[in-house]
């Protein structure tokens, strides 16, 4: 091969380990070559523009540098140490040949033929999604802003003010509009809001309550009912599906009845006085649930005004594009007697030790309802950038604004049902805010008029078509419209009529707190916006090491395509050849993540990785039932695992038995033996993560495997860790029947502050038929269990950012960014490891992807707790790792692939210095209460103390700036330490009041 062709070859693959393996070069100079060292021999075909060495942190010389420091003369022989031989799968398994890489020009291109097969047409579907308005503020410095779509879960809140005050806003807003007292800071979308509501209502009643029956009214959405059909199924819950109002006086009905979800406006449009249908409800001892629309709840009365116990619905409307369906921000709120059975995040309000306000996430020694064999719940990451989006929106437009935008969407949904009335169509409700349901000869020939001017429409049957209007319609929109009806003429402007019975009308007030009411400039936004951004750490300003989150690098080549409307403006109910572009990228990821877990099939359609546990679940019991072992409902789970796997097991109606683990962090095999054979007529799976939650790759991960096959039960693999697998191993190789995937961890999803993600499941052959379907568009296997998500593909729009990911790694790519990210939490344990216990490793000393330090003896030796040190990183620049797990004296270290040398050293000179800060406490150098560690973090408020109030034994320079780099580069935390106590004893969980800030600050 001429030399030129053997560069390009190489620039091509990255770094790829196969490439560099056949070239020959010595044994370290098999450590990758960069574009730097082959570019002058390069034919001027060979593109500049290779993704990997710009996703991977570390230059050649540094990778050699740590190889060496690890006593390593190339990354092959690292690798094998590091990974088990049983399971690494062969050298062909993911090359570029099977994946073939894309330079970002490429991609570009690629992506764009992709965008460009789907069809951008007016979409007034409705059903829960609707072309929203973004302002452009919100997008520009919101959504395709890194500093909030790189961020993680707001749990430091020392370093994340910002997004919590944000998300308090959110709160704020959701109370406000549905009248309730209390609501959280988002859910995955509406279906499984509903979903979580139907078991709060179990959960609401005595222990040994026997109620089952769960009434949705028919004017609910079908993607809605479809979801509570599957949540049911684990609770042995009875979902009827009726006219509430008639069906309640059914004692079949009412007296085993556990609750009523009603949808308000209903699915036609109409709005419903559900107030007698609550009374006989609360009668009943059941609770009342509203699905709803925040924007029509501008105009009409608010679900708490007429009794619902909870509302729900989402907030996508408040700026948030439809995106093929998804990812939005579901909301969530309850009466006040029920907050501590809600599930999913709660923001409150503490203050910190100066006494100042201060936000935190409240109630979190619950954790929620994630209480292993107790939970109610898995939900753990949600939908946080779009609720931020959303309630920035309200933030916008204020009270006056988003009244004015409801009442235009109702005036215009009044002037297009004058029209058709006018024409001798019957719009059948009579009622209406946004939507209208019409009575038609032939609904597919209106839809045919409608679609030859670029409108989609709702069929509701074969006699009526829905319209949904939002804020984009305009005149011209309605005019477009009516001429599917025969040329209905369009009145420009609307004198009288009642859409909305002034029964119903809004009288109470909403958003009155100031910040709806002071930002409604765009100036005044933006600088809103940077204010909140000022105080939060994310990627933008260093590494953010939490282990088994993966905060990798968000590539912008994979996130600028999001907002294009090819991508953004799609319902999710177009008709497929609308949508053949998503359909060609949904096509390529399933396959690309067949390829890199070694299984036969995917379903994209979980939007979290709980979601996906959950799916997983459902689908191996799916597949039980269907071979006659459905008095299979055992699940092993380690004690080590994640909280989110018991509780996806109890929805999966799993009784769970936990395994122990060994002193070294293993998987105890005997006892998984024992458990194995105790339970082998009854159980149906066991649940592993691997590498495992401690930081190992046991090598006896195929062997537990055998172990429960032989007992006839099925293995789920946690991918939340497939970080450390991609191109060396495989969940399939590893012995698994089914996975989920964190396409927000290790395929480059941002973590957005706390969501959105996607949990895609890829499954073995025998489990295919099984996977999820949905009941709008064909989804899943030839045997669909019913749907986990509203939307058939989850978080659609999200779903190109990892296949753009994998395209440009290609299969190469991927493996040496694994092998990196072996390499990266390798060097740290080693840097480490003269000053903290790095807790496990393997026969060769090596760690996964990540590194657990054990800080029990800090405590007993000087009082030094986990958080201690944790907050102490934050006065160094960095985000804690995770704290406290899997293991509550410990730190769990995980670097990623993405970091350079430069931060990771930076990220170990400022853990031996607290190593050496500590010591100073442990030999009394420093007093055991008034420390730096104990102290920690200090803001400026803390550093601008007089000279008078500065009673520290230490110098302000010591606390601020303990090491040289600080003092070039510097991140502020902006409050001290927050009392948690505080917070939760006393729960404030909106936008306080000037009266309550002076009560209780
Ligand atoms: C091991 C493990 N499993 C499951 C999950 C749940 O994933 P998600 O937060 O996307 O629901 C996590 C989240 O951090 C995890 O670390």
């Amino acid at each position: 091969m001429a030399s030129s062709a053997v560069a390009a070859r190489h620039l091509r693959a990255g770094f790829s380990l196969a490439a560099r393996a056949s070239s020959g070069a010595s044994r370290l100079g098999r450590v990758p070559k960069r574009l730097s060292s082959t570019v002058s021999t390069a034919s001027l075909e060979t593109p500049l523009d290779v993704f990997t060495p710009r996703h991977i942190g570390p230059r050649d010389d540094e990778t050699i540098q740590m190889l060496k420091t690890l006593g390593y003369n190339s990354l092959e022989d690292f690798v094998h140490d590091t990974t088990p031989a049983g399971i690494r799968v062969s050298d062909d398994n993911l090359t570029d040949s099977v994946i073939k890489p894309l330079t970002e020009a490429e991609l570009d291109e690629r992506i764009r033929e992709i965008a460009g097969k789907n069809k951008v047409l007016r979409s007034f579907i409705g059903m829960g999604y609707w072309n929203a308005v973004v302002p452009k503020v919100i997008l520009r410095n919101i959504t395709e802003n890194p500093a909030w779509y790189t961020s993680y879960t707001p749990y430091q809140p020392e370093i994340a003010q910002g997004r919590l005050e944000s998300l308090l806003n959110f709160q704020t807003m959701v109370t406000d509009l549905t009248g309730l007292d209390v609501a959280n800071a988002s859910l995955l979308d509406e279906a499984t809001a509903a979903g979580e509501a139907m078991i709060m209502c179990l959960a609401a009643l005595p222990a040994n309550n026997k109620k089952r029956t769960f009434l949705v009214d028919s004017g609910v959405f079908p993607q809605t009912v479809d979801v509570l059909y599957t949540r049911a199924l684990g609770f042995g819950v009875k979902v009827v599906v009726a006219d509430a109002q008639e069906a309640i006086n059914d004692p079949a009905i009412s007296d085993d009845l556990i609750g009523v979800l009603v949808q308000y406006p209903s699915q036609d449009g109409s709005i419903i006085d559900y107030s007698d249908l609550t009374n006989k409800v609360h009668g009943l001892h059941a609770q009342m649930i509203c699905a709803t629309d925040l924007l029509a709840l501008t105009l009409i009365k608010a679900p708490g005004e007429w009794g619902a116990d909870i509302a729900l619905g989402s907030s996508a409307r408040f700026g948030v594009p439809a995106g093929y369906g998804g990812p939005h921000a579901a909301f969530f709120a309850v009466k006040d007697k029920l907050k501590r059975k809600m599930p999913g995040r709660l923001v409150g309000v503490s203050k910190d030790t100066m006494g100042h306000p201060a936000f935190r996430l409240a109630l979190q020694t619950r954790e929620q309802h994630i209480k292993r064999e107790k939970a109610t719940s898995n939900i753990c990451t949600s939908q946080v950038l779009l609720a931020n989006m959303a309630a920035m929106y309200a933030v916008y437009h204020g009270p006056k604004g988003l009244k004015a935008i409801a009442e235009r969407v109702q005036q215009l949904t009044q002037a297009l049902a004058m029209a058709v009335s006018a024409k001798g169509y019957k719009v059948t409700n009579s009622t209406y805010f946004d939507t209208l349901t019409v009575e038609v000869s032939s609904a597919a020939d209106v839809m045919a008029k409608a679609l030859e001017k670029g409108i989609n429409l709702r069929k509701v049957d074969e006699t009526h078509v829905g319209i949904t209007l939002d804020e984009s319609a305009r005149l011209h929109d309605i005019t477009a419209l009516a001429s599917a009806f025969d040329g209905a003429s369009v009145p420009q402007s609307i004198v009288g009529g009642e859409s909305i019975p002034s029964s119903f009308l809004r009288t109470s007030p909403y958003l009155t707190h100031p910040t709806f009411n002071a930002y409604h400039s765009e100036t005044a936004l933006l600088r809103y916006i940077y204010y909140l951004q000022a105080k939060d750490l994310s990627l933008v300003h260093a590494m953010i090491p939490l282990g088994s989150c993966t905060m990798k690098l968000n590539p912008t080549s994979t996130m600028a395509p999001l907002t294009w409307p090819e991508l953004g403006s799609l319902h999710p109910f177009v008709p497929e050849d609308q949508a053949k572009g998503y359909h060609e990228m949904i096509k390529e990821l399933e396959d690309d993540l067949c390829a890199i877990t070694g299984f036969k099939a995917c379903s994209l359609q979980p939007n979290s990785g709980a979601s996906g546990e959950y799916a997983g679940l459902m689908v191996i019991r799916e597949y039980l039932l269907s071979i006659g072992q459905g008095h299979r409902t055992v699940c092993l789970i380690p004690v080590s695992a994640h909280g989110t796997n018991p509780a996806s097991a109890i929805m999966a109606g799993m009784k769970v038995v936990s395994v122990k683990v060994l002193a070294n962090g293993n998987l105890d095999l005997v006892d998984l033996r024992e458990k194995a054979d105790k339970y082998k007529d009854s159980l149906a799976a066991f649940m592993i993560t691997y590498p495992s939650t401690y930081g190992v790759f046991e090598d006896t991960v195929t062997e537990a495997c055998k172990i429960i096959h032989e007992a006839g039960a099925q293995v789920y693999l946690d991918g939340a860790n497939l970080n450390a697998q991609v191109g060396i191993t495989n969940p399939a190789t590893c012995g698994g029947d089914v996975c989920h995937l964190n396409l927000h961890k290790t395929f480059a999803i941002p973590h957005g502050g706390g969501g959105p993600g996607v949990g895609p499941i890829c499954v073995a052959e025998h489990l295919a038929p099984f996977l999820p379907g949905h009941s709008q568009v064909k989804t899943g296997g030839s045997k669909a269990m019913s749907a986990v998500s509203a939307a058939p593909y989850g978080s659609a729009s999200i779903l190109s950012i990892s296949w753009a990911y994998i395209k440009m790694l290609g299969g190469s790519g991927l493996k040496t960014a694994t092998s990196m990210a072996l390499l990266n939490a390798n060097y740290i344990a080693k840097r480490l490891e003269p000053h903290y216990y790095v807790k496990f490793k393997n026969g060769a000393g090596r760690v996964a992807h990540e590194v657990l330090i054990e800080l029990a003896e800090f405590d007993k030796k000087a009082g030094l707790k986990v958080s201690d040190f944790a907050k102490r990183l934050q006065d160094y620049g960095f985000h804690p790792p995770t704290c406290s797990w899997p293991l509550s004296t410990c730190m769990l270290i995980e670097p990623t692939e993405s970091e350079d040398l430069q931060e990771i050293d930076k990220f170990c000179d400022a853990m031996i210095q607290i190593r050496q800060e500590a010591e100073d406490i442990i030999t009394g150098k420093q007093p055991k209460e008034n420390n730096l560690l104990k102290n920690a973090p200090h803001p400026m408020s803390v550093i601008s103390l007089s000279e008078e109030e500065w009673n520290k034994p230490y110098s302000r320079a010591t606390a601020a700036y303990p090491l040289p780099y600080l003092k070039i580069r510097k991140f502020w935390p902006s409050v001290t330490r927050i009392d948690d106590a505080y917070g939760d004893l006393n729960l404030m969980c909106t936008c306080p009041s000037v009266e309550e800030m002076e009560a209780k600050f």
